[in-house]
């Protein structure tokens, strides 16, 4: 068995681990991280190992206190610390100028590392045990759906990892926001679990860095990743889904009339998008086990944390097949 309740006895263990080199899974407010000694570059060789990760992929470092930060990156101007004090801890990732100290195999040799201050109580102790920073990328094969339960690690990467930190249903359901802070204008890298609205409040405007700019529309334009082995079909408003297939379908709100799914799976009964993105990856694990034909969805409004699901839901959607 390798899921443990959220004793002090199984952090200690964990934390010891961690501190070993070795690799421990855990809850985040967002999802399930798979993480090890961030300054140990042969114990972050064991994720992209595990994972199946190829190493232009850098990977973000967590963190329990701004001393820690401090020793991982180089002097932050006053205005970000006040951004990152503002959102810290919660699901806000920030890119910034890295010191020697982090590896190259962390940052994929990029001058500036991505530093996370989680809010989950369990992530919390895990860092503050073992007392260094965790480089922790979620905690799935690469190009796979994000885990928030510590079942879904285990069927993913169970025999890959040992010790999975069980700290129930992950909050918020999708990715932190990524924001780097070394552009004289912030750029935000990744939509996620705090929505750009709510940072442009206290940062002013940021810009929208290529990737999230570059939205996959078609297949092939960008490498598949959150994806479920199930095809995805996001239809827009007014489309139909192609009846005679044995559908499922993922849906926000009121049902649509006049269509057959299988199977339905509801995000959100009365259309809430926090309550959608923290049943996304749930929803579309439970699809992907049913070896559907394919699953449709709607798409969502794309304000507030709806960006961060359409994110994820196109990017699902150019899977090869
Ligand atoms: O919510 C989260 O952020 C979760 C939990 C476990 O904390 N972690 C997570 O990690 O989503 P991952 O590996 O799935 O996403 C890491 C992404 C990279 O793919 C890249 O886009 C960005 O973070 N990133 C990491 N380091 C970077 C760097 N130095 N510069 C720019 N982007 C970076
Ligand atoms: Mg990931």
């Amino acid at each position: 068995m390798s899921i443990y309740l959220p004793t002090a006895e199984n952090i200690a263990s964990a934390a010891k681990l961690i501190q070993q080199g070795e690799l421990v899974a855990f809850a985040t407010e967002t999802v399930y991280g798979l993480g090890a000694n961030a300054l140990n570059a042969e114990a972050c060789e064991k994720i992209f190992k595990a994972k199946n990760r190829p190493h232009f992929d850098p990977l973000i470092v967590h963190i329990h206190s701004l001393e820690q930060l401090s020793e991982l990156t180089e002097d932050i101007p006053e205005k970000t610390l006040k951004i990152l004090n503002h959102f810290w801890p919660g699901p806000l990732t920030a890119v910034l100028k890295k010191k020697l100290i982090v590896p190259d195999i962390v940052t994929a040799g990029l001058p500036n590392v991505a530093v996370r201050f989680p809010k989950h109580p369990l992530a919390l102790s895990l860092l503050r045990a073992a007392n260094l920073p965790i480089a922790a990328p979620s905690a799935n094969p690469f190009g796979y759906l994000s885990p928030t339960t510590a079942k879904h690690v285990e069927e993913q990467l169970g025999n890959k990892v040992s010790f999975i930190l069980d700290g129930g249903e992950c909050d918020c359901g999708v990715e932190s926001t990524i924001i780097d802070f070394t552009k004289e204008v912030p750029e935000l890298l990744r939509h996620g679990g705090i929505p750009r609205e709510e940072i442009e409040k206290i940062c002013g405007e940021i810009n929208l860095g290529k990737a999230v700019l570059e939205k996959p529309l078609a297949p092939g334009q960008l490498a598949s990743h959150y994806a479920p082995a199930t095809k995805l079909v996001i239809l827009s408003k007014n489309e139909l889904p192609k009846e005679g297939l044995r559908y499922g379908f993922l849906n926000c709100g009121e049902m649509p009339q006049g269509i057959n799914p299988a199977v339905v799976e509801q995000l959100s009964l009365k259309g809430d998008l926090a309550e959608a993105a923290h049943n996304l990856f749930s929803a579309l694990h439970r699809l992907d086990e049913l070896k559907l034909e394919v699953i449709y969805v709607y798409e969502l409004e794309e304000n507030g944390i709806g960006a961060a699901i359409m994110d994820r839901l196109r990017k699902a959607a150019v899977k090869l097949h």
